[in-house]
Order: structure tokens, then sequence, then C-alpha cells
């Protein structure tokens, strides 16, 4: 038993389901017909999801170094690796909506083009692809397999 153990990864159950639901959240509002107050939403929402992705590293890399098995298991482990090569791949398919957000927001346009809309659509249905792959290696790597 170990508490700090088990805080960290409470922590990042936490924030792991937090990042599914605000992206989930992302995808209810960028819908043609996106304006104003749900603009203004939209764009704290994906404030949030930088914070809590970094968050999810910050947590998952202490998990790495404190947690139960070492940091020995991990680094030499091929689920882990592919965890972290679909988070990042999450990472990099998150970037086109922020840049898309932040000029939707400063522009100030009264209702976004819908060919716009559908193009961010595309990188946010990317991205829960690949944060469903990032689930699918977190629980081989949990379990052994890739050692
Ligand atoms: C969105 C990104 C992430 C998701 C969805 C995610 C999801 C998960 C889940 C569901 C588990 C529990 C697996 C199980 O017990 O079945 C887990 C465990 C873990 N995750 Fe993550 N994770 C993410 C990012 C990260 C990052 C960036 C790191 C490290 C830098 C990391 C390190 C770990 C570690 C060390 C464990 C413990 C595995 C074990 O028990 O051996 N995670 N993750």
């Amino acid at each position: 038993m170990d508490i700090a153990d088990l805080s960290l990864a409470i922590l990042h159950h936490f924030l792991v389901f937090s990042l599914a639901g605000l992206l989930a959240a992302e995808l209810v509002l960028v819908r043609p017909g996106l304006s104003g107050t749900n603009l203004s939403l939209l764009g704290r929402i994906d404030a949030t999801y930088g914070a809590v992705a970094a968050a999810v590293i910050a947590i998952g890399i202490c998990r790495v170094v404190f947690g139960l098995k070492g940091w020995e298991y991990y680094v030499t482990n091929h689920a882990f690796w592919g965890k972290m090569a679909a988070f990042v791949i999450v990472g990099l398919l998150s970037l086109p909506p922020t840049v898309r957000i932040i000029r939707w927001r400063r522009s100030g346009t009264d209702r976004v083009p819908d060919s716009e809309i559908m193009a961010v659509r595309f990188w946010l249905k990317s991205e829960a692809l690949f944060l469903a792959l990032v689930l699918v290696f977190a629980a081989a790597m949990a379990r052994g397999f890739g050692s």
C-alpha cells in the first residue's frame, strides 16, 4: 500500500476524465451557427483543456518517477511509449482548433463560416480517436504488456 501512488492514480484519473469531458464539450459547441456567448465559452473551455493537458503530463511524469513500479519499468515498456506517442499526436491535433478558436474570437465575427466549423470538427474528432488509443495503451502498460 502506498498513499502517494494511490493519490497520483486518483488525480491522474480525474484529470484524464476531465480532458475527455472538455473535448466532448468542444464538439458540442463547434457546430454551424457558432457565435457570441458560445464562442467565448468555447475559448474558455479550450484554454482549460490546455491547462488540464499540462497537468496530465505533470502528474503522469510523477507517476512514472514515484509510482510503485519504478521508472525503469516504463522506459523499457513499448506500450508506455505507444501511449506517449498517441498522447503527443493528440497534442499536435489540438493545435489547429486552438489557433482557429483564437482567430474567431479576435475577429469578432458574428457567425463562424460553416466550412471552418467542419474543419475544426474534423480535428476534434481525430483527437478523440487518438485519445481512445491512449487509453488502450494505458491499460496494456499497466498490465505488463509491451515489457
Ligand atoms: C490523455 C492522456 C492520458 C490518458 C487518457 C491516460 C490514461 C491512463 C489510465 C486510464 C491509466 C490506468 C491504467 C489502468 O490501470 O488500467 C493510466 C495509468 C498511468 N499513466 Fe496515464 N494517461 C495519460 C497520460 C499520461 C502521461 C502523459 C503519462 C506520463 C508522462 C502517464 C503515465 C501513466 C502511468 C505511469 C500510469 C500507471 C500505470 C501502471 O499502473 O503501471 N499517463 N493512464
